[in-house]
């Protein structure tokens, strides 16, 4: 059955104290708009609505960065979570089988929940995420039996009976398309807020004779950021389950508390990450790799057998092939490192292609960006490329070629040809010892005053 995925995020966010709209705010490196994205994609959805509102320029972007194809739509004035889902209606018209309505601001959602609730709906017309609260607060109270669901009342409007239970409502609502949609528009605003309320749903489905269920999970998926204080318990949530999940996949963490993973981070079994290491969006980390301390990788692939740093930052489009080795200081940018290439110390290596077994001395800068555009360096395989030689792209440097140390490079190398582009070496014979007894003299003088 396809799927279309309804994400909510037109709201303020007040109470982050921020210019920022609130599905903007960062966990784990990325937006939390992406982590429901990224959540609802394991729905493998036909369509992506957004629904945006304040601050709509800025999270359409973010969107479009995450996914090319969603679609977003402006709610101008948000008058209830009901009304917000009515906004993608038009935009979903055509759309066959289900819709899942999530929310920006509630980044935890597991995708196995999202499955269990598609699962749910063999049986049910529509069904609704929800959990035990330790403390229910103000989240809207859930009247079941068993697994089906009679209706959702909104702490506002709960009795005193209602508002002692505990089974709250995660907010996040699974059905066929076209009932969701015809449901939304029955809705009215008679209620304590004065709002459209998307909860009445299982209400309205069950006065047409259709049954509504409820899937439970725990109560860290559904945890809602509307402070910065939940968004620091929210980053932590993530961090402790991402820790747990990388060693149950046979990943060496020797200081887990110190590793901090993306929304998307994949690591290999047999993989080792030392203290310290952060991971920001789009790595992948094959099995037997090592990251020693405190790197910094970001949107990179990482192979069977290669070992990063201590100390090395990866930036986005940096690709290492088997056994490749990246040591301290290194930084590395969308650039393409084939097998066994090294790359020790001290380094700048962006906008590069370098081939198999080639050594890149100390130092080595490839001056990518002439300040006005950037420009690609080719190294072939198994050159030598001297300490704190300056490659000035566009440039190339042919298989087997060797640059000397220091040399600044500004043309083509030729396969197997040494490169040397420095000043002459002169020695003074003992000047030296003169230069330094006349500094001498000078400085006793003056202490002399
Ligand atoms: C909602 C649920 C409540 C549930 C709680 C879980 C309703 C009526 N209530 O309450 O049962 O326990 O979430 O956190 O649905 N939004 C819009 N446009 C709007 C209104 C809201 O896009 O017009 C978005 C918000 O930005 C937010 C989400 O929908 O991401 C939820 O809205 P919010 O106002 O926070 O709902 P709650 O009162 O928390
Ligand atoms: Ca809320």
């Amino acid at each position: 059955m396809p799927v279309s995925l309804v994400i909510l995020a037109a709201g303020q966010g007040t109470r982050m104290n921020s210019d920022l709209p609130k599905v903007l705010h960062h966990m784990a490196g990325s937006p939390l708009l992406h982590h429901a994205m990224q959540a609802g994609r394991s729905l493998g959805p036909e369509r992506v609505v957004v629904v945006t509102g304040h601050g709509g320029d800025a999270v359409t972007r973010a969107t479009l960065a995450f996914d090319e194809d969603a679609l977003t739509v402006v709610q101008a004035e948000q008058l209830g979570t009901a009304h917000a889902v009515a906004q993608a209606a038009p935009l979903l018209a055509d759309a066959s089988g289900d819709v899942i309505v999530l929310y920006g601001d509630t980044p935890l959602v597991r995708p196995e929940t999202l499955q269990a609730m598609q699962a749910a709906r063999a049986r049910h017309a529509i069904v609704v995420l929800g959990f035990h609260a330790a403390d229910p607060g103000r989240y809207g109270r859930l009247l079941a039996d068993g697994d089906s669901l009679l209706k959702i009342v909104e702490y506002k409007d709960a009795s005193d009976e209602e508002r002692a239970i505990s089974l709250c409502n995660s907010g996040v609502i699974f059905a066929d398309a076209k009932l969701m949609f015809s449901l939304v528009g029955e809705v009215g605003n008679a209620n304590a807020a004065g709002e459209y309320y998307l909860t009445d749903l299982p209400e309205l489905a069950r006065k047409r004779g259709l049954s509504a269920g409820v899937v439970i999970c725990p109560e860290d998926e559904t945890l809602g950021v509307n402070t910065r204080i939940q968004l620091a318990d929210a980053e932590r949530a993530f961090q402790t389950r991402a820790r747990a999940e990388a060693l149950e996949n046979g990943v060496t963490l020797t200081a887990p508390e110190t590793v901090f993973f993306g929304l998307d981070t994949v690591v290999g079994r047999d993989a080792i990450i030392g203290p310290n290491v952060i991971f920001g969006p789009g790595v992948t980390v094959e099995s037997g790799a090592e990251i020693k301390g405190f790197c910094h990788l970001e949107g990179c692939h990482i192979s069977r057998g290669a070992t990063v740093g201590p100390f090395a930052r990866l930036r986005p489009g940096a690709e290492l092939a088997e056994d490749v080795h990246v040591g301290n200081f290194v930084e590395i940018k969308n650039a393409i490192l084939d097998e066994g290439v090294k790359v020790g110390h001290l380094t700048y290596i962006g906008d590069a292609d370098i081939g198999e077994h080639t050594n890149i001395g100390a130092g080595t800068v490839t001056c990518n960006y002439d300040g006005v555009m950037k420009h690609r360096t080719r190294i072939g395989k198994n050159a030598f490329i001297g300490s704190d030689t300056m490659l000035v792209a566009p440039v190339s440097v042919g298989d087997g070629a060797l640059t000397a140390s220091g040399s600044v490079i500004t043309e083509d190398v030729p396969a197997e040809a040494l490169a040397i582009s420095r000043a002459k070496q002169v020695n003074k014979p003992g000047l030296a010892a003169k230069l330094f007894a006349r500094l001498r003299a000078i400085k006793a003088a003056k202490a002399k005053g």
